[in-house]
């Protein structure tokens, strides 16, 4: 539960207050790149963090962010000409480079002198994995890019896809670190999980409560709860959180019985608005991300990567399959099942099939966010509960950061980009106690790479390197 005034000031990313002040302190996704392909491309319509804004590529290619209006009187400059490196207003001709300088002044005679004094809003960007970044906070106080492990790749490792969800980014991101949901949203009446298409041996490895465990004679709904339920053994093996600089951390192990155990490790979530859960392939890792296009929509990028390149078989699912990424409506960012036809909810599959009846993961999550109690969730009305931990911390931390900002402490997160190459992790031991077991997955999920590079040299040199699991690893449904 929060306050009217913690609902409102952690969901309010409108520039000018705390916590849009704080966003604008970090390096944020604002468009696919190929959303504007081609140098002298047409101009993209961008809303960003309530700001409207024109983003385009000028003549050597490169990427300008501008606010959609021209700084002489206002006109758009979605229907501007974008040619000679540069995009003109077509109103009267003012022209203007990608970093928004006033290049030429035709429409009166002191032009040549005066388009000195005259600059577009313009925000600076990166192209990153297939994804334009942009900066829109105070220039002094531009930190470094984050060093996400999928921003060095090369092109063919990593698969990104938006679309957009008409509910605040809050309640959309805490779907991702909600550990207590998955084994109800996203099961099947047969399992407590539904099978991954790109994984054979998904159920296997990964299932935490499978079904051959008989279901406990007590459970008074052995059809609908059936394994389920969050006993409180279930529920003693729940991660732990660590707060770093830039992260919440989730570490934790279970025992699979037979000798084996599995742990899991990685920041669940990073400021403040990547997280790292989500289903994938086989050894291919997730970011998600959610950025407000104004408080009551928002973007979803949801990257897929691997070390080695995604096989074309996994691209074609991502594409086509419905699995990983829902259908889109042709030539728009909204999903075809969606909040205006109920997801195409499909009651006779929830009867005898699924849990939801919705096609599938990203609808499931999609269909429980767009309305809890409205687009901005009614914080007041909740009522947590201690499987709600991860929940809790991460407002907790966005609150703590809204505040300070308010105060004029600004946040110490983007000054730490090496924080920014965990991803999450589950590894299988065999034989193993519970502390070597979160070793390993701390050690694969990023614990040498997150250190800054100083200390990270230092350690190579004394050989403290990751040791190696047992078994390979797989990213965990959310
Ligand atoms: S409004 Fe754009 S040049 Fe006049
Ligand atoms: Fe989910």
């Amino acid at each position: 539960m929060l306050s009217p005034q913690d609902n409102q000031l952690v969901t309010n990313t409108d520039r000018g207050t705390p916590m849009g002040e704080l966003f604008r302190r970090f390096w944020l996704p604002v468009a696919l790149s190929e959303e504007g392909a081609g140098s002298d491309c047409t101009p993209v319509r961008v809303q960003v963090l309530g700001e409207k804004l024109i983003a385009f590529r000028d003549s050597e290619g490169r990427v300008g962010l501008f606010d959609a209006f021209c700084p002489h009187r206002g006109a758009p400059l979605f229907f501007g000409r974008n040619e000679e490196s540069g995009l003109r207003c077509v109103y009267h001709g003012w022209k203007f480079d990608v970093t928004g300088a006033c290049v030429d002044l035709p429409s009166a005679a002191e032009g040549d002198t005066f388009k000195d004094k005259i600059k577009a809003k313009a925000y600076p960007c990166v192209e990153v994995a297939g994804m334009v970044f942009a900066y829109m906070g105070p220039a002094d106080r531009q930190p470094p890019f984050p060093e996400f492990e999928w921003a060095a790749l090369p092109a063919g490792h990593t698969h990104v896809s938006k679309f957009r969800l008409e509910c605040n980014y809050l309640q959309a991101m805490e779907g991702d670190y909600d550990p207590s949901h998955a084994s109800f949203l996203h099961s099947t009446l047969q399992d407590v999980r539904i099978p991954n298409p790109l994984d054979s041996q998904w159920g296997n490895r990964n299932r935490l409560t499978p079904l051959e465990k008989p279901v406990d004679p007590s459970e008074p709904f052995p059809f609908a709860v059936g394994n389920r339920r969050f006993t409180s053994e279930v529920q003693a093996q729940s991660a732990a959180l660590e707060d770093t600089p830039a992260a919440v951390l989730s570490i934790g192990v279970r025992d699979l019985g037979e000798g084996r155990k599995v742990a899991a490790a990685g920041a669940a979530w990073m400021m403040p608005i990547y997280c790292t859960a989500g289903i994938s392939g086989r050894d291919t890792y997730s970011s998600n991300m959610r950025i407000p296009i104004d408080n009551e929509s928002l973007m979803f990028y949801r990257l897929r990567w691997k070390y080695a390149p995604i096989p074309q078989r996994d691209i074609d699912e991502h594409r086509n399959g419905e699995y990983f990424y829902p259908a889109m409506i042709p030539g728009t960012w909204t999903t075809r099942d969606n909040v205006h036809n109920d997801y195409n909810v499909d009651r006779v599959a929830q009867r005898n099939f699924s849990y939801t009846g919705i096609k599938t993961f990203p609808l499931q999550d999609i269909a429980m966010m767009e309305n809890q109690w409205g687009p901005i969730a009614d914080r007041r009305q909740e009522h947590l509960t201690s499987m709600d931990y991860m929940i809790i911390k991460v407002r907790r931390r966005l609150l703590a950061a809204a505040k300070a900002m308010a105060k004029g402490i600004e946040p110490e997160a983007p000054w730490h980009p090496e924080e920014y190459r965990w991803h999450r992790e589950i590894v299988m031991l065999e034989n193993a106690t519970d502390e070597e077991a979160t070793a390993a997955a701390r050690a694969k999920s990023g614990e040498q790479r997150t250190k800054p590079t100083a200390q990270r040299a230092a350690a190579a040199t004394t050989a403290e390197l990751a040791p190696k699991p047992a078994t390979e690893s797989a990213a965990v449904a959310g």
